[in-house]
């Protein structure tokens, strides 16, 4: 019988979904972050219940071969990223296990494979960042990610899972910010006015936007100094100022003003020209999507006079590819300034079989009178909503591509759609856009029986 606050030594069996190292004490379960398989380590039980304890690491007493220095400075404080300790070809293994797993699991499948994972480099691969702003105990500005598990910010100068060429602006910026003397928010009492301080970048033009965002309007000299930045640095094409009142863990609100330059920077995806911004979502990992959407085009064998749904379509970044290959495409999306993005980005690339309509894909979609050859979904984590489920299984497109980056509700709605054995699932291909962390993207083919 284990005991809370008890020092036991374990060895490391396995590692959870949400990422902590799994051993086990008799039959009992213990998590304990920073931890890999392989591991035999010493821990402090700090929470014990019927089923679980949770540990907490004290001592490596044999590293496991997995084991590596992990190459932040902070990533035993950060909670950006939980796997800095992992080799990558592990993290690769354990994604495509958790995939395996949770479709079973969850979604109760026997018959399917999981393809090798899709990856590119471990490391600078983030095209966005937004850093929460704080205060030092210097009375000093920090930005930085927050710790794990709190809403403390770890004060960070630079961070290596970023574009590497994000960071010399990150320190630089942050005291521009200082010097302007601009109050912090606050989330506690909901007083003060920066909030986030967030970049963007075009991995393959180099341009960036900078954007801060703000409790309210202030006159704090940013549109003076907005014009300086974007002469110190040459790639810098915009800087913007997002309006965020909400007391809510939401980072953008809905209204983005220019201080300079201007509100979108213009970047090369599968051989198209996308204009985005800063709020808007696009895929931070710009070489693996890349990957994952050609595959997803690949393996749909396209003949070219299919008519497609994308739903949850962003600003176009697969609609518009898809739409070279088939007779015509429409996307749906809530984000307003997403579609208008959507909209652009199809004029400046000579696009015209797409249409772009702006609205929830739970109230759109069964609307909808056409049929599809093929639907695309793409949602947030949550996954689908019922009635987009719902609709599907009344339209029974040829094919449906679920592009997901959260395997458990993948799983919950790949099972609800192939419950009547109308679908089965042809493909399955994960890819690591989020290296050092625990998540995984995964693309599904299903396919009418
Ligand atoms: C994971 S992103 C995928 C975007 C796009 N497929 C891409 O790869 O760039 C999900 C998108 O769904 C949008 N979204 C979230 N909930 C939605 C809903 N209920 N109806 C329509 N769009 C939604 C978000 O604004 C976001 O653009």
């Amino acid at each position: 019988m284990i005991r809370q606050g008890e020092l036991v030594e374990i060895d490391i069996e396995d590692v959870s979904s949400d990422g902590n190292g799994v051993g086990k004490i008799d039959s009992q379960v213990i998590f304990i972050p920073h931890t890999v398989t392989g591991d035999r380590i010493q821990a402090k039980l700090i929470k014990v219940k019927k089923k679980y304890a949770q540990g907490r690491l004290e001592k490596i007493i044999n590293p496991s071969n997995h084991r590596i220095r992990p190459r932040c400075i902070v990533a035993d404080k950060c909670g950006g990223c939980k796997w800095q300790h992992i080799d990558y070809q592990h993290q690769l293994e354990i994604k495509k296990n958790q995939v395996k797993e949770t479709l079973t699991r969850i979604g109760d499948f026997t018959n399917f494979e999981v393809e090798d994972i899709l990856a590119d480099t471990d490391l600078g691969y983030r095209n966005k960042a937004s850093y929460p702003f704080g205060v030092s105990q210097n009375g000093n500005l920090k930005a930085g990610y927050y710790r794990e598990g709190s809403h403390q910010i770890v004060n960070l100068n630079q961070c290596p899972i970023q574009d590497e060429r994000l960071n010399p602006l990150l320190a630089e910026i942050k005291q521009d910010l200082q010097e302007l003397g601009i109050p912090v928010y606050d989330e506690n009492t909901k007083k003060g006015i920066l909030r986030h301080l967030c970049f963007r970048i075009g991995k393959n033009t180099g341009e960036i936007l900078i954007t801060i965002v703000i409790s309210k309007p202030s006159n704090f000299k940013l549109a003076e100094q907005a014009p300086i930045w974007l002469e110190r640095y040459p790639n810098v094409v915009g800087v913007t100022l997002n309006y965020n009142p909400k007391p809510t863990n939401v980072i953008f609100g809905e209204e983005t003003e220019l201080l300079a330059g201007r509100l979108y920077l213009k970047e090369e995806f599968a051989g198209l020209t996308f204009t985005l911004r800063t709020e808007t979502f696009f895929q931070v990992n710009t070489t693996v999507a890349e990957s994952l959407f050609k595959w997803v085009i690949d393996a749909l064998n396209l003949q070219g006079n299919e008519t497609v749904i994308d739903l949850y379509c962003g600003i176009g970044a697969l609609t518009l590819p898809i739409a070279q290959k088939v007779d015509s495409v429409m996307g749906i999306e809530f984000d307003k300034v997403a579609i208008e993005l959507a909209n652009h980005n199809a004029v400046i690339n000579d696009i015209d079989n797409v249409r772009f309509v702006v609205g929830k894909a739970e109230v759109v979609f069964p609307e909808l009178t056409t049929i599809a050859d093929i639907v695309i979904l793409d949602p947030p984590r949550k996954g689908c909503q019922p009635e987009v489920i719902e609709s599907l299984g009344k339209m029974k497109p040829q094919k449906i591509v679920y592009v997901s980056c959260h395997p458990a509700t993948l799983a919950r709605d790949l099972k609800l759609l192939c419950e009547n054995n109308d679908y089965v699932i042809e493909r399955v291909k994960p890819a690591d856009f989020f290296p050092q962390t625990t998540h995984v993207e995964t693309a599904v083919i299903l396919t009418r029986r």
